[in-house]
């Protein structure tokens, strides 16, 4: 199926690897020039490589999705190599888990300022341009996490909020065209797990209590992302896909 948005531009955050990467490869294979943002100035740049190999348009911001100055710098860069922003796909994300009664605040503040402070910072940077050109699609990447995991308050509270942000924001830009939707992977397999000190059980309990019977990878929560981002999925919006393989409980 022809996703429609051949020659749209796209930023992804934290697109140097894992999920953001996959995304931005989905992307530009239906012909999306994207705009590949990370905190890791070398991922990103590889990935826009990548891409450019492969015959598509790129190119690579250094961006803390935190920080309002390094956001305006990206959106500024996507408009100068090419005219502007119709996809943006937040996710950028990271988690510290620790049982609330142990966690410090600055492990609470840094995952829900990454998700959340993240999205509204980079929607608010590329809104204007998506308004005034009457189409725009927004996909935020939550969690299965907004079910609750233990060690998780911190994450599962930012990942559930970013749900309360996609159908707010999405009701008031309905009316200009553009889309608010939300993608929540389950387990997928990428630096973010295989770095967790607990990886290997956790990726043993995983698949055992998937009801696929297999883990995710980036390449399936990418293919959603990419449907949500497309002319396709025009009359979806305010919505939370889950990519999970059908498990949603700790
Ligand atoms: N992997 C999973 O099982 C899983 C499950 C559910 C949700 N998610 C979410 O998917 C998203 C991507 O996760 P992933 O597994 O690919 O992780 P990952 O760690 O492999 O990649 C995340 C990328 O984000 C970048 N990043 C981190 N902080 C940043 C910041 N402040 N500004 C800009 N970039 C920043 C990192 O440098 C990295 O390149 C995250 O939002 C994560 O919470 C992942």
């Amino acid at each position: 199926m022809d996703l429609g948005i051949g020659g749209r531009t796209a930023i992804v955050t934290g697109g140097g690897r894992g999920i953001g990467a996959q995304t931005a490869l989905a992307l530009a294979a239906e012909g999306v020039r994207v705009v590949v943002s990370d905190i890791d100035e070398a991922a990103a740049q590889q990935v826009a490589d990548e891409v450019v190999a492969q015959g598509g348009g790129a190119i690579a911001v250094r961006c803390d999705v935190c920080n309002a100055s390094d956001v305006g710098r990206v959106a500024a860069a996507a408009e100068d190599a090419f005219g502007g922003v119709d996809i943006l796909v937040n996710n950028a994300g990271f988690n510290k888990d620790r049982y609330l009664t142990k966690m410090s605040e600055s492990e609470w503040d840094s995952v829900v300022d990454v998700v959340l402070k993240g999205a509204f910072h980079c929607s608010r940077s590329v809104l204007p341009g998506m308004m005034a050109r009457k189409w725009g699609r927004i996909v935020n990447i939550s969690s299965r996490s907004v079910f609750g995991n233990p060690g998780q308050t911190n994450y599962s509270a930012a990942k559930l909020g970013l749900i309360g942000f996609t159908r707010a924001l999405s009701l008031e830009q309905a009316k200009f065209g553009i889309t608010v939707n939300a993608v929540a992977p389950g387990f997928v397999e990428t630096e973010l797990m295989r770095t967790n000190p607990t990886y290997e059980s956790l990726r043993e309990s995983a698949t055992a209590k998937n009801p696929v019977g297999f883990l995710g990878m980036p390449d399936d929560i990418a293919s959603a992302v990419a449907f949500m981002a497309s002319e396709r999925a025009r009359y979806i919006t305010g919505v939370t896909l889950y990519v999970t393989g059908g498990r949603f409980s700790s």
